[in-house]
């Protein structure tokens, strides 16, 4: 059984993967911003962040982790017609906690692995990273697309050395940010886009994470894995 570091897993898509992953009898060591109910607590906004989570992470799991799930996601918007200031700071939150803290544990998870045999990456992206997202999330589908460079480049340079890279990109997802955003879309319109007639559950996002971390064949590395119900084919 795996030692697992898993960001985000206070609530929607990570809590439940927490629980499965726990159940499946993994151990994990999971982070949110406040740190309630056992978990780490890091706000990726905070400069270097994600070094210090590591670095307690490590301690954590005495020493050794075998799986590493990049999950904690913001999705905010900004008014490309609203002030500079806001527009600036918006992209910069929004590629702090989507994107750079990913990129620090991914360095960490690589040197750690490439001295202890090898391990896994699993990277949560989103379907925006491959068709883009609504005019006022610009920032949220570019630190998305990078997410999914950082996974392909991380799996082609290291799959000798038994270090995998996976990402996966969900649809909607029906978790507090996406009930959030299905209203103020207008949710019935948006549905009819989903060829499966709904959003995707937190669970299948789960059980899609739990394979990728434990039975996934090496083979696989590199891969990106849709979730969106047929909503987005490529
Ligand atoms: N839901 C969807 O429709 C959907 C679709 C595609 C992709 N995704 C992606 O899937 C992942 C999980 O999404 P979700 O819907 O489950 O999200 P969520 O319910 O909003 O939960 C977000 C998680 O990220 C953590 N987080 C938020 N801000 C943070 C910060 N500044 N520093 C550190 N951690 C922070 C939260 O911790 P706290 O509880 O402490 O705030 C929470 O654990 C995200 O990467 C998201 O982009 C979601």
């Amino acid at each position: 059984m795996a030692n697992i570091l898993l960001t985000g897993a206070s609530r929607g898509i990570g809590a439940a993967t927490r629980s499965l992953l726990t159940t499946s009898g993994h151990t994990v060591i999971g982070q949110s911003t406040s740190g309630d109910d056992g978990l780490l607590a890091t706000d990726f906004a905070e400069p270097r962040a994600a070094d210090a989570l590591w670095e307690a992470a490590l301690a954590a799991a005495n020493g050794r982790i075998d799986v590493l799930v990049n999950n904690a996601g913001v999705f905010e918007a900004v008014d490309i017609a609203g002030s500079q200031d806001d527009f600036a700071a918006t992209w910069a939150r929004s590629h702090a906690i989507n994107l750079q803290s990913a990129a620090d544990l991914c360095r960490h998870a690589v040197l750690h692995f490439r001295a202890h045999g090898g391990g896994r990456i699993i990277n949560v992206a989103s379907r925006a990273g491959h068709r883009g997202d609504s005019p006022a999330h610009w920032h949220y589908a570019a630190a998305k697309g990078g997410m999914l460079a950082l996974t392909k480049t991380i799996a082609r340079g290291y799959a000798l050395e038994n270090i995998l890279a996976f990402a996966i990109t969900p649809g909607f997802t029906m978790t507090g940010m996406a009930e959030e955003y299905l209203a103020s879309r207008g949710g019935d319109k948006l549905l009819a886009d989903i060829p499966l007639g709904r959003v995707a559950d937190a669970e299948e996002v789960a059980e899609t994470i739990r394979w990728l971390a434990q039975d996934a064949p090496a083979s696989l590395t590199g891969a990106t894995l849709d979730i969106n119900g047929a909503s987005y084919v490529r």
